[in-house]
């Protein structure tokens, strides 16, 4: 693959998938794809994510406790994420949110709680918050409507309706796009992709996960995040390059801290 003018906005590079390779791998990216941003999702991953970011210039970490890794987290998570949110590299808050589809997670008060506390540090730091929200849609609307704003934030992999869409881009928040929009069957996620003003737009593979079309079933590797540019390049009609162009600015926008 040649060089793409990319930049994956949420890949999982720290991910025990990649133990075999990862270095392997990253130098192959490196040549493709013009940054990532690696999101933590507890402890360990977030300090493996500002690790990688201080090893590789073209990656860039967020730091954070996803909504299923919350049973024992530390009493002072938040001076923890405090201390590395002035580190140079961390770019955000993440990944952080709601997910109600597994049941063995954590109450839907407590995830919020949580939820909200990290997103008050990222307003402290003027940090964006990178937010997962798995089958708690209503519940996430409604902090955005009621109880957030001065703040930014991408919803990754974005799932929710068009009408969720619409009142979240009225508060101008940034939305993030990968292997699913390339599945046949997510006709509702490309309606979705349409509508939002393509300086809103972030391309992401969400690596190991939700690979893109035709390589659905294996791993995923941001090497396969142009397979979902150029998948939506030719749903929205933008040639790829303007596209490529456009997120490039977009990730720029939204994390401030990358130049
Ligand atoms: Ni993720």
């Amino acid at each position: 693959m040649s060089r793409t003018g990319l930049w994956d906005s949420h890949a999982h590079l720290d991910s025990d998938y990649f133990t075999d390779d990862r270095e392997e791998l990253i130098s192959k990216l490196q040549q493709d794809l013009d940054g990532i941003v690696n999101p933590g999702c507890d402890e360990a991953t977030s300090a493996f994510a500002v690790e990688l970011a201080e090893k590789y210039d073209f990656i860039y970490a967020a730091v954070g406790w996803h909504p299923e890794e919350l049973k024992g987290i530390p009493a002072d998570y938040l001076d923890k994420l405090a201390a590395w949110a002035v580190h140079p590299k961390v770019v955000a808050i993440g990944e952080v949110g709601l997910d109600y589809y597994w049941k063995e997670n954590e109450p839907k008060e407590v995830q919020k709680r949580i939820f909200l506390e990290q997103i008050d540090l990222a307003k402290q730091f003027d940090l964006p918050v990178i937010i997962h929200d798995r089958d708690a849609h209503g519940d996430m609307l409604e902090i955005f409507q009621k109880e957030v704003s001065g703040v930014r934030a991408v919803f990754h992999c974005f799932s929710g309706s068009l009408e969720m869409a619409k009142e979240l881009v009225k508060r101008g928040y940034y939305f993030g796009f990968g292997g699913t929009s390339t599945y046949k069957n997510a006709q509702k996620v490309r309606e979705v992709m349409s509508y939002i003003p393509r300086e809103l737009l972030l391309f992401e593979t969400d690596s190991p996960y939700l690979t893109p079309v035709p390589y659905r079933g294996k791993r995923n590797n941001p090497g396969y995040l142009e397979l979902t540019a150029r998948n939506a390049a030719e749903v929205l009609g933008v040639p790829f390059e303007e596209l490529a162009e456009q997120t490039t600015k977009n990730v720029k926008a939204l994390f401030t801290k990358i130049k």
